[in-house]
């Protein structure tokens, strides 16, 4: 994509176009080195709200670790520029205040406390302290609004401990919606899910990637062809290729890394 130069630095507002433009997150030159070896490797990534792009590669390729540090956990150096805004070399909390946020590969809820919990929580993270002090009365609208978006409006009261894994995941998601995250950073959402959640979850993803920047990390090559608008193929910590599922299959490199692995044809 054309990167857009004329927006003004400050914070990106959730939901809809931002001076008439697309939102976007991108990536340049990010690195990440551990005690010198290279996990990540001079990445190059564009992402514009609507697509829905997934980001995938062999075990150990460095895909976590993108994520990791475009959300501040792990040092790089780089770029990261997220709608104007440049994010890379900010505090963790305030790269989430910025909108920016992520799942892990096992999901991190409250066990003991109800899906509502769960979400009032997240959403007391992005709500000033003048708002928490009226106590509002009845259901926060954006956690309402979450709850039907993820599906689990019926499951409101229900302990989070208690929910199908499949489910759990989709909390995640929700209180990442509630907390006005316009960047989804997902680690590989579906793993351990039935092809019913699955098949959900895609439908999920499709919903919620139309008006944000939404970055998949998945290893199901099915649900990848299902699901993906774009992919990026990363191999050990670099950019592979990238492009329609259809280009990044027939690209013969991606074809050489997949081969004696578990494949492109899924597991
Ligand atoms: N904190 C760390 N310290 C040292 N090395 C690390 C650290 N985190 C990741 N690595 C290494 O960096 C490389 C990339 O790891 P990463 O977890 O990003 O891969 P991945 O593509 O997410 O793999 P998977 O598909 O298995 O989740 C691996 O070789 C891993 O061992
Ligand atoms: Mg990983």
């Amino acid at each position: 994509m054309t990167t857009p130069t004329l927006l003004p630095d400050g914070d990106p507002q959730a939901g809809g176009l931002r001076h008439g433009r697309p939102k976007y997150l991108e990536v340049r030159d990010l690195t990440v080195a551990f005690d010198g070896f290279v996990a990540v490797d001079k990445v190059n990534l564009s992402v514009t709200q609507g697509d829905l792009r997934f980001l995938i590669g062999p075990n150990g390729a460095g895909k976590t670790t993108i994520i990791d540090a475009i959300t501040g956990l792990v040092p790089a150096t780089g770029s990261v520029n997220h709608t104007g805004t440049e994010i890379l070399g900010r505090k963790v909390h305030k790269i989430a205040r910025l909108g920016v946020g992520r799942t892990f590969q096992t999901a991190s809820v409250f066990e003991n406390l109800s899906v509502l919990q769960n979400l009032d929580i997240a959403a007391g993270t992005r709500r000033k302290a003048k708002e928490l002090l009226r106590r509002r009365k009845g259901m926060d609208p954006a956690v309402q609004e979450a709850l039907e978006i993820i599906g689990l409006d019926k499951a409101a009261d229900k302990q989070a401990g208690t929910l199908a894994h499949g489910q759990k995941q989709w909390l995640e998601i929700g209180m990442l919606l509630v907390q006005n995250s316009d960047v989804l950073l997902l680690d590989e959402p579906i793993a351990g899910m039935s092809q019913d959640e699955r098949d959900e979850t895609g439908q999920l993803l499709r919903r919620i990637a139309a008006s944000r920047i939404t970055l998949v990390i998945e290893h199901d090559m099915d649900f990848v062809r299902e699901f993906a608008t774009s992919v990026t193929v990363l191999a050990a910590g670099k950019v592979l290729s990238e492009g329609s599922v259809a280009q990044v299959q027939a690209d013969k490199k991606v074809q050489d890394v997949y081969l004696g692995t578990a494949g492109m044809e899924g597991h």
